[in-house]
């Protein structure tokens, strides 16, 4: 009888383009375990009957587009994390039972601290988006006990509905909204230790027009969770006007390294997952 490898996956659609096989495979086969990666395309009028059979074989899979919502109602149970932020990216997959977490955002906050030696507690950070990415890492930062999270969109509504949804778990801390550039927005600038970006402005080289860096205190540390390209226009501006910067890739590389240390118990070697990545995204 033929020995058959343990199955791991990343589920989603479209799902080629994912470079998770490519990291999780090389940080696997460097520890010397026997499982494999591969990326599984699920259409969502598919996602139901994928979690009834084939989710059952997999010791845990990750989820991206368009599922991290979508999967909530299929699980067995929920982390805090995923709970307060309303999305899965990582299922376990424990005797039959699926229990979701979401590595996004501690995968983001492991990175700040790793690479950026960032400490979140009792410090003012402004977040640029209102997107599920927004939602995820100012939830950690408020888990991590943030002094104050000012949530800045172009559409001030939505800017609105994630610190309403968010203050209700997390009274301690000081909560605003804003309308990108506006004065609010200044100011809340001017008492910042950490700028992120979580809006999709940067990929493929797009830039802010005219970005209020002068508001912001040279040692304000600046964030951007997009990874392709690596230095955005937005970090390269921020590296000229002598700030600290923190790039993107670090969250992709800590989300991947939580999930599998949550189904494999062993602990990957980061500086693998992130050359490969790094070399990845050259070619592309
Ligand atoms: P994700 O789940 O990855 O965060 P999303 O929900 O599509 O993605 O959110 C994208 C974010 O980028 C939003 O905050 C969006 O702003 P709006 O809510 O106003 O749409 C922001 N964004 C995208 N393009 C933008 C642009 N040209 N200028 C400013 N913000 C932009």
């Amino acid at each position: 009888m033929g020995f058959k490898k343990k199955q791991l996956a990343v589920i989603g659609d479209p799902i080629t383009h994912s470079l998770s096989p490519l990291i999780q495979n090389a940080a696997i086969e460097k520890l010397k375990i026997p499982i494999t990666y591969k990326a599984i395309r699920v259409p969502s009028e598919r996602l139901k009957e994928f979690v009834r059979t084939q989710a059952r074989k997999l010791v845990g899979f990750n989820v991206t587009v368009p599922h991290k919502r979508a999967i909530l109602p299929y699980l067995n149970s929920l982390s805090q994390e995923a709970k307060i932020i309303g999305a899965v990216n990582t299922v376990l997959n424990k005797n039959g039972k699926l229990f979701g977490f979401n590595t996004d955002g501690t995968g983001y906050l492991k990175s700040l601290h790793e690479t950026a030696h960032f400490d979140p507690r009792g410090k003012n950070i402004v977040v640029l988006g209102a997107g599920g990415a927004a939602r995820g890492i100012a939830t950690v930062l408020a888990l991590s006990r943030a002094k104050s999270i000012t949530l800045a969109n172009r559409t001030l509504s939505r800017a609105r509905e994630v610190v309403r949804d968010l203050k209700i778990h997390f009274k301690h801390v000081k909560w605003y909204s804003t309308v990108l550039f506006k004065e609010k927005f200044k100011k809340s600038l001017k008492q910042a230790h950490l700028l992120i970006n979580t809006t999709s402005i940067g990929l493929k080289g797009t830039a802010f027009e005219n970005f209020p860096f002068n508001h912001l205190k040279t040692q304000c540390l600046v964030s951007d969770i997009v990874y392709h390209p690596r230095m955005t226009p937005f970090l390269k501006q921020a590296k000229r006007l002598s700030h600290p910067i923190h790039t993107g890739e670090g969250m992709l590389v800590y989300q991947g390294a939580l999930a599998l240390e949550l189904w494999t118990g062993c602990q990957p070697d980061i500086r693998l997952m992130k050359k490969v990545l790094l070399e990845a995204l050259k070619k592309r």
